[in-house]
């Protein structure tokens, strides 16, 4: 049924790869660009390989981490990426109310407690935390029962999945199975209030401040692949009429908003960056001009780092998770989004080391985001440090990852077997606090985290009559 190159792990896995006349056998390690540190805001990546953000559809039903959650995280960690990027976290929640398979949450004091797990595995490991996070699926969500108006920028707008757009392998699971078939085709959109815009903006930056409390190091905001940010740029998805729509400025209105309001909530102790769409490669949609006008105006808003995407969503997917062929162009947009910026830009979808190494060299992108090459092997970072890249395993873009995930199974890979099992694996518990670990999370203390002006569970600043007291600033001293 599925029909990737399903040979045994480690097989043939070297021979697709290129080494540019680089000789593996010399002792000094030729990855000198790969392995160079980086600065983002006020971290410092030991290297340029991360993993790459990917909803791994591990969380419980309600949003929370699980042992495997953790375990496959650590296993990033310890497999030596510089950053572990989490998948999509939902930071609100209406956005948790219409999601696709199970994404974590965090949104409530409740939901710390298993992300200051997950980093303190993260850091125990040596890498560092970011914590990916959004602030909807707008169009492209479902609720539990599929009945309800989903929450977008333009009303009456479903999403509609052509079988020629997925993946092949897709296809035989699509037809066979309802839940995943189900994602075909999206609900039926409500257009979102300009009072709901700003109580979903302020409840996000919030949630954001609850990462940092967690342990986050980074806070990447995720805006790409025809999600809310995404919907609203857009002029396929976003018809509106008022503030938020029309003109490009008004378009562009949602992200910047977005992220200066949670630039101002995280304070400057914890990096910030923005995932986007390098472009959308659909008729009439937004061209790679529209979106480096876009980094523009985030890298303006005080962001850290730029992560570039590409495609435009579920409709385009083609390009969301790319095959070898597609992922060739991806370092020509770095370069492109790199000449018009002052702050790193991260790329995927670079598995191959000495390409990667030799881009990076050239100025074409600063950080390389790994994702499915990191389920196939965590160890990939490790290799390349040790100048052992003959022993990678490759990624056969089979994409069975991207099909389980999808189908909320969870990952595995028919080349990783310990995919998926991590929680099995004894190697991946963690001991008491290292020295290397902070005991209290670095971004709380090294930056000014503001009080916000009300609590975000309250639609307004409840009269004092009625026994409130809205929240005090930080004082003096
Ligand atoms: C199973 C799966 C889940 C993904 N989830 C996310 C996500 O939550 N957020 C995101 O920005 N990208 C997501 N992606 C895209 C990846 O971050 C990455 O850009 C893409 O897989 C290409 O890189 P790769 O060739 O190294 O896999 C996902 C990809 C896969 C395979």
């Amino acid at each position: 049924m599925i029909t990737g190159d399903l040979q045994p792990s480690g097989v043939g896995c070297f021979g697709e790869v290129d080494f540019g006349g680089v000789d593996m056998t010399r002792k000094e390690n030729p990855f000198k660009n790969l392995l160079s540190p980086i600065k983002i805001g006020p971290i410092e990546l030991k290297h340029r390989m991360v993993l790459a953000p990917m909803n791994e559809t591990l969380s419980g039903h309600d949003g929370q981490v699980t042992e495997q959650t953790i375990a496959y995280y650590a296993a990033r960690a310890k497999g030596g990426a510089a950053m572990v990027i989490t998948g999509a976290i939902m930071g609100t929640k209406l956005a948790s109310r219409y999601v696709w398979g199970r994404n974590l949450y965090c949104f409530h004091p409740g939901h710390i407690a298993g992300l200051k797990m997950l980093t303190d595995h993260i850091h125990y490991f040596g890498s560092l935390a970011c914590a990916q996070i959004t602030i909807g699926f707008g169009r492209q969500g479902h609720s539990a029962d599929h009945h309800e108006l989903v929450p977008a920028p333009t009303a009456g707008l479903p999403y509609e999945i052509a079988l020629d757009k997925v993946p092949k392998a897709f296809i035989p699971v699509l037809k066979r199975t309802e839940h995943p078939r189900s994602f075909l085709v999206g609900q039926m959109t409500r257009e979102m209030t300009i009072e709901e815009i700003h109580s979903e903006q302020k409840e996000f930056a919030r949630s954001c401040q609850l990462l940092v409390l967690a342990g986050f190091d980074a806070i990447e905001i995720h805006a790409p692949h025809g999600y809310l940010e995404h919907q609203f740029l857009s002029p396929l998805t976003n018809k509106r009429t008022d503030m938020y729509g029309g003109e490009w400025r008004n378009r562009k209105r949602f992200i910047n908003e977005v992220t200066e309001q949670v630039r101002y909530a995280v304070g400057s102790g914890v990096a910030l960056g923005v995932r986007i769409s390098a472009e959308e490669h659909m008729e009439g949609g937004l061209t790679r001009e529209e979106m480096i006008d876009v980094a523009k105006d985030l890298e303006a808003r005080g962001i850290d780092y730029l992560s570039l995407s590409d495609g435009g969503g579920y409709e385009e997917s083609g390009h969301l998770v790319p095959d070898k062929e597609r992922a060739e162009h991806i370092p020509e947009h770095g370069r492109d989004f790199k000449k018009a910026l002052k702050i790193p830009v991260m790329v995927a979808s670079q598995h191959d080391p000495v390409k990667a190494d030799k881009d990076i060299g050239d100025g074409m992108f600063d950080i390389s985001a790994l994702g499915r090459q990191l389920f196939i092997d965590p160890e990939y970072p490790r290799k390349i440090m040790e100048n052992r890249p003959e022993d990678i395993n490759f990624c056969r873009y089979c994409n069975t990852c991207l099909i389980l995930c999808n189908s909320g199974v969870g990952p595995a890979c028919p080349h990783n077997p310990e995919l998926g099992r991590e929680y099995a694996n004894p190697e991946y518990k963690i001991g008491p606090r290292a020295e290397h670990e902070s005991i209290i999370p670095k971004g709380m203390l090294a930056g000014d985290m503001p009080c916000l002006d009300r609590p975000w569970w309250k639609p307004e600043f409840p009269l004092i009559e009625k026994c409130w007291r809205p929240f005090r600033g930080p004082g003096k001293g």
